[in-house]
């Protein structure tokens, strides 16, 4: 296992260029099972998850041919495979993904119902009802999700839940919908950008969907899709994280392919706390432009909540975590997508973060200076959000367990490296992963914190 150490401190700046979004990648990669043309993927980062639903799609008959230039194309040439199996699908709780298209397109679909993750139990009760309000008949057999439909049948699907809508419930639906006979209203879909690149895609391989990116969505239709070529969106969160830490380290970068419409929310929160961000063209287009990012590092504190989009984005909620245990004052971050996903907590705890844990919300007391500490990474955001406190403490770092990261950000390390960063990534040796594997009542000499998490450790992802 790789981790990364860190020599906090050092200045931000220069330029870098922001890939495509892993999570708009995902559900576009599991629309190829819709068609047998060929789907060709450009701007796609050479991430863990990708590589995963890569290997699930080839189980379910998929060719999927990863280029070397951050393409992949995915052409489907057998349609009897049915079943996308737990060992797969416990990977990568996206890998659901694959339920809606499967269904729509072979009548079919066997999915491993995908777990909790190390921020919730994660429920797929809407995406099921979704389906079934199409005409799927759905059942559960030994932890696996069966759902069958001759052919699924337009219909007014509502799709809102507790904490709002479901973001890959509505890129099943979506899809499915595409192939459906009749027209299909979803109401309370999810208004993300990246269901938008969705539906942009699906239209171009012959869909017609409206709506896409406000909360009612209307699909009518069609006999068959065909293949096509899709330039993925930029990544709004991994811009946000980029765009975070230049501001905790004094910094001034520009961020090029920034997708700044779609961070809207985010960058007003960065403007409130002292942080500027201004196109560099103003005649640019939002969707994809160079923004410059500065920070004198006075910086402010205020509120956050996390909701659906067009708000806060609780992707970015752990990484204005960090950057507001700096601040001067007092912040307040609560959590409504997923009250329980704090697992940061603990970590920049003991990086001298301030931070007090009341349920779904916590008050961050700014300090002067974060200090460097072994900490480690529990999910995606959570270790993006160690990192860039570790890029501001004073002192060495260590990230341990970054795998997590490297799901979500392609070599990271390197991109923040070529901003004036000191991070290296160096690989644990078998006595420190055997070390990390023993029960938590074990003392450990790296610190009876780090031992106590990893034996805790869930295996669904993100
Ligand atoms: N929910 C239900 N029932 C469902 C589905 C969801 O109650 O059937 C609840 C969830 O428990 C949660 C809320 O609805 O409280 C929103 O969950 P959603 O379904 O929108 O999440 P998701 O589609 O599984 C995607 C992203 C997450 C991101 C969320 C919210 C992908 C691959 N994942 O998950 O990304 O946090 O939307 O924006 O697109 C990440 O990238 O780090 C990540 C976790």
């Amino acid at each position: 296992m790789d981790f990364f150490r860190i020599q906090g401190g050092h200045r931000l700046s220069g330029r870098i260029t922001i890939e495509g979004a892993k999570n708009a990648a995902l559900p576009l990669m599991a629309a190829s099972l819709l068609t047998t043309g060929r789907v060709k993927l450009t701007n796609v980062g050479p991430l863990a998850d990708i590589r995963n639903l890569g290997s699930l799609l080839g189980k379910l008959g998929v060719n999927v041919d990863f280029g070397s230039d951050d393409t992949i194309s995915m052409t489907t040439v057998d349609e009897s495979c049915l079943h996308a199996p737990y060992d797969m699908v416990k990977t990568m709780r996206a890998s659901i993904c694959v339920l809606g298209p499967m269904l729509a397109r072979r009548g079919r679909a066997v999915i491993s119902m995908p777990g909790g993750c190390a921020f919730g139990t994660r429920p797929i009760d809407l995406h099921l009802r979704g389906l079934a309000k199409l005409g799927a008949k759905i059942e559960m057999d030994g932890g696996d999700i069966i759902a069958t439909a001759d052919r699924l049948k337009g219909a007014t699907v509502f799709l809102g839940g507790p904490n709002g809508s479901t973001v890959l419930g509505t890129a099943n639906v979506l899809s499915a919908a595409t192939l459906a006979e009749g027209r299909t209203v979803i109401e309370s879909a999810a208004c993300e950008p990246e269901i938008v690149d969705l539906a942009n895609m699906l239209n171009r391989m012959g869909a017609k969907i409206r709506g896409a990116g406000s909360p009612r969505i209307v699909i009518d239709g069609v006999e068959a899709l065909g293949g096509c070529e899709h330039r993925v969106m930029p990544d709004r969160i991994v811009a946000g994280t980029y765009a975070i830490a230049a501001a905790m380290t004094n910094g001034d970068i520009v961020i090029d392919d920034f997708p700044y419409d779609s961070l809207l929310a985010a960058i007003n929160h960065l403007d409130e706390i002292g942080v500027h961000v201004s196109k560099v063209n103003p005649n640019d287009d939002d969707f994809r432009c160079s923004v410059r990012v500065s920070s004198n590092r006075v910086l402010k504190p205020t509120i956050i909540t996390t909701q659906p989009h067009p708000g806060f984005p609780t992707d970015l909620q752990a990484q204005f975590m960090a950057l507001l245990s700096i601040a001067d004052g007092n912040s307040i971050i609560t959590e409504k997508i997923y009250p329980e996903r704090f697992l940061h907590v603990a970590e920049l705890s003991r990086m001298g973060a301030q931070l007090y844990r009341q349920g779904s919300t916590v008050v961050v007391s700014g300090v002067r200076q974060l200090h460097g500490a072994p900490v480690m990474a529990s999910d995606l955001r959570a270790s993006a959000s160690l990192i860039l406190a570790g890029l501001a403490a004073h002192g060495e770092t260590i990230v341990s367990r970054v795998y997590h990261l490297d799901r979500g950000y392609s070599s990271m390390e390197k991109v923040l490296n070529s901003l004036g960063a000191r991070i290296e990534r160096c690989k644990e040796t078998k006595a420190e992963v055997a070390e990390d594997a023993v029960p938590a009542i074990i003392p450990s000499i790296r610190g009876a914190g780090l031992t106590a998490r990893a034996a805790q450790e869930p295996e669904a992802k993100a």
